[in-house]
């Protein structure tokens, strides 16, 4: 299978005004492994029309294939980009977030209060990580075994399980 083009996308207004570092981003980077290329990787502050026109340009532009966004996803009054999101795509992929949910339980109960989603726009996956790099590195082992198969049907081939 050629590599998932994929973009990374960290959603934080700190990382954004440069108040510190990106973590979450390059643990992502760190944890894909060769199925997948890393074609453009993003910082947009936690405002719902930038979020959206980033995902926008991503998936219509730049054609990639998976966008893994990391952060806003819990319950502050900042935190919206599951609503972003939400109106990017046109179809939903519940059980990758319930997936996630379930997952990420066994770590922390903390996890109930995550409101990631994840689905589909034209041919591009979209899936929400919470913003924690702890939490990435819980959650990008099991979800990068995943991901291929649904790119994979997107593409329009044969699905390799
Ligand atoms: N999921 C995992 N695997 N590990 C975690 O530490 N933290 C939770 C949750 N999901 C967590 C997790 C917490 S504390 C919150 S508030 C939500 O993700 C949302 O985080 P975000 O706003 O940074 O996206």
């Amino acid at each position: 299978m050629e590599p998932i083009r994929t973009a990374v996308v960290t959603v934080s207004d700190r990382v954004w005004q440069g108040q510190y570092a990106d973590r979450s981003g390059p643990r992502i980077r760190e944890l894909l492994d060769a199925r997948y290329v890393v074609v453009a990787a993003e910082v947009v502050p936690d405002e719902r029309d930038r979020i959206e026109a980033t995902l926008r340009r991503l998936s219509d532009e730049l054609a990639v294939e998976l966008i893994l966004t990391t952060g806003g996803t819990g319950p502050a009054l900042r935190d919206v980009t599951p609503e972003a999101t939400l109106r990017v795509c046109d179809r939903l992929l519940p059980g990758v977030a319930e997936w996630m949910r379930a997952e990420s339980l066994r770590y922390t109960r903390l996890a109930v209060f995550s409101r990631a989603v994840a689905g589909i726009r034209n041919r591009t996956v979209i899936v929400n990580l919470p913003g924690n790099p702890k939490a990435i590195s819980e959650l990008l082992p099991g979800l990068r075994e995943l991901l291929p198969h649904a790119v994979g049907l997107l593409r329009g081939g044969k699905h390799e399980l």
